[in-house]
């Protein structure tokens, strides 16, 4: 009897000793610096035991979207003390400037930090899902020091200890104030951000800084001095084996003798942010014209026979294997291998093609490749295993295979049934993990980019679903059906702890583990705070943009730089003492001369200058087609 009772004990230490010493941690977005995606060090799950999968728990945090801005993708940590004990947490930072710290066994809080938002006065006040001035970066974890660091809506840098998120040094200005940021990377003790879309007024490019040097001194490359060619893979940066730091841009002029890199992969030195090398494919006039941004993707950075290859995507729907010993020149146009676009046969802005990082394990010597991707997949789609139509998105498969002059080359493995709307998917185990997002990715009006639409947020398209694939095969194991009751946008999992990650638009963050007869009830928590303001009550945007079709690109620099101040719709803000351009008498009392000299060298009572940041031709063309355009007997 006592014998029997030891064995069982003996048993049930072992278990638990084994499984503890199996699972892993995720603490930077695609799990390392590189973006791999893949959990190497989580070994809980396996393609025979993930059908077993079941919620674990859900906690909704006290959050306040902001546009399509919800939670940042989840991170996990081990082992940290904490006032209540050791204790493994999930993580998670919110748009409207917190961070949350979650007990990982079971979603009760641990502890919260609220950011006092800076510089209130120069928020500006008419927000959208372009430029949403919240917190949008995925914080990064350095596990040894007990450390996380956090970017607030303010821009200023956040350094928390682990153990109760108390502030270890005062915040830091990193990135400019209410720029839109993307996730934060870690490597040789220097962060990295990157920043697009010229939210507040923000150069696009990349952004590092020292947090441990004297003056913490910030580094920068804009990828572009007129506007555009922002870098908004949400990842961020990922950085190399060496540290070289990758990242990719979206629509802009290439022009590197006029500092412009549209479309275009960049390699810079760590820490100085010196330009070391770039690919920029030779159809980038094409792609920056139809608006299918390179930049969608931030880069995987993996090995491959002897080499380092960078992988991205964009919404042309063509996967580029770029390898980075070859970027530093002289050709910088013909050195990657280019596939055949999987997605996207309309080459449409929206909805299609690649939008978030791919991810790439190598397993028993072999290289694969994930791509998600958004809509159908085109006729050059063929994969010897497929599962249905795919006709709202999928994951693709690839395996990376040595092409005739030695070069890489990939060759399709499998896609996926239905996924709709993927996220960036995350493997471990031999499980490839992914989220249908349930996102609504309509953009604009009636399909006008120059209409960009308001309260996207609102519109109905789905819920997020959990799916579990074999990563050999694509066969789905496992999948979450009706568990997750809100969206998500431009998020991603973390698997960690013997557990996978999500988080919605909504506040909520579920755990899903493998589950037994002797499993406990999944346990719900909703941490107290301020409830969510009603969609209404949120800062609202005017429901007439003043876009008007035929001025093409204008209308998006109006809607990125000239809305906040002037309303979308043109009609002025009271708040912030704008005129309204559609007043016939306003319109009369002014020549162009005057306008133009306005916008290149701003005005005394609050017009800012916009020469130097804005060429002369879009200048003039916002002058004569845009604002002369809002004026009365103008066809709208
Ligand atoms: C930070 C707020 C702000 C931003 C951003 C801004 N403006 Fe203005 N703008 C103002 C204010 C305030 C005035 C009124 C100032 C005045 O009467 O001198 C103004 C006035 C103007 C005028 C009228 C000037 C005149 O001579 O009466 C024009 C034209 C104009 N803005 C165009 C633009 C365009 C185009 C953009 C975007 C590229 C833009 N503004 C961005 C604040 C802004």
């Amino acid at each position: 009897m006592i014998r029997k009772k030891t064995g069982v004990v003996w048993l049930l230490l072992f278990a638990a000793c084994a499984a503890s010493a199996q699972t892993g941690q995720w603490t930077t977005f695609g799990h390392d610096p590189q973006r791999s995606g893949v959990a190497g060090d989580e070994h809980a799950f396996t393609p025979a035991n993930v059908s077993s999968m079941g919620l674990d728990w859900k906690t909704v945090v006290p959050n306040q979207p902001l546009y399509m801005n919800g939670l940042t993708a989840p991170l996990v940590v081990r082992g940290v003390k904490t006032g209540a004990g050791e204790k493994n947490l999930l993580l998670v930072a919110g748009s409207s400037d917190h961070v949350f710290a979650l007990d990982a066994e079971t979603g009760e809080l641990a502890w919260k930090a609220d950011f006092a938002v800076s510089q209130t006065e120069s928020r500006p006040a008419d927000g959208g899902w372009l430029c949403p001035y919240a917190l949008n970066a995925t914080p990064v974890i350095e596990a040894e020091k007990a450390i996380v660091y956090a970017v607030s809506s303010d821009g200023r840098l956040h350094t928390l200890d682990l153990g109760d998120g108390h502030a270890v040094i005062p915040p830091t200005q990193f990135v400019p104030a209410f720029s839109k940021m993307w996730s934060l990377n870690l490597s040789g003790g220097v962060l990295y951000s990157s920043i697009s879309q010229g939210c507040n007024h923000a150069a696009s490019g990349v952004v590092a800084i020292d947090p441990g040097a004297p003056g913490r001194p910030v580094a920068t490359f804009y990828s572009a001095v007129n506007g555009g060619a922002g870098i908004w893979g949400r990842g961020g940066v990922s950085i190399g084996f060496d540290g070289s730091i990758y990242g990719a841009t979206g629509d802009a002029p290439f022009d590197p003798a006029a500092n412009e890199y549209g479309d275009t992969v960049l390699k810079l030195a760590p820490r100085t942010l010196r330009l070391e090398g770039y690919y920029t494919p030779s159809n980038w006039e094409y792609i920056t014209r139809r608006d299918l941004d390179m930049g969608t993707s931030t880069p995987v950075v993996f090995r491959w026979n002897h080499r380092v290859l960078a992988a991205v995507g964009g919404k042309e729907g063509a996967i580029y294997l770029t390898d980075t010993a070859q970027m530093s020149g002289p050709d910088h146009h013909a050195t990657a291998y280019i596939s055949p676009r999987y997605t996207n046969a309309g080459q449409t802005f929206q909805s299609n093609g690649i939008w978030g990082e791919m991810t790439a394990w190598t397993d028993a010597g072999q290289s694969w490749l994930y791509v998600p991707s958004w809509g159908a997949p085109t006729q050059a789609a063929q994969f010897p295993i497929s599962y249905g139509p795919a006709s709202d998105g999928s994951i693709m498969a690839f395996t990376v295979v040595t092409a005739a002059d030695g070069k890489p080359m990939l060759k399709p493995a499998w896609i996926s049934s239905n996924i709709a709307v993927p996220d960036p998917a995350v493997v471990a185990g031999g499980v490839l993990f992914v989220l249908g997002t349930g996102e609504n990715t309509r953009q604009v009006n009636s399909g006008d980019i120059s209409r960009v639409l308001v309260g996207r947020e609102n519109l109905s398209a789905g819920h997020a679903i959990l799916h579990a694939l074999d990563a050999h095969t694509g066969k789905e194991l496992w999948s979450s059906g009706d568990t997750i009751t809100g969206w998500t946008h431009f998020s991603g999992l973390a698997a960690g702890e013997g557990k996978i990650f999500a988080t919605t638009h909504d506040g909520a963050i579920y755990a899903f583990g493998l589950r037994t007869a002797s499993s406990p009830a999944p346990r719900s928590t909703v941490v107290p705070g301020p409830p969510p303001l009603a969609a209404a009550a949120r800062a609202s945007a005017p429901a007439a943009p003043a876009a008007i079709p035929q001025c093409g690109e204008t209308n998006v620099i109006f809607a990125q730089r000239c809305a906040m101040c002037h309303g979308a719709d043109g009609k002025g803000i009271a708040a912030s003492h704008t005129p309204d351009f559609t007043d016939p008498v306003w319109q009369a009392g002014k020549t162009d001369k005057d306008l133009i000299d306005a916008l290149t060298n701003g005005t005394d009572n609050g017009m800012p200058a916009f020469g130097g940041q804005i060429s002369p031709t879009r200048i003039d063309r916002l002058v004569h087609c845009l604002l002369r355009g809002l004026g009365p007997g103008q066809q709208r």
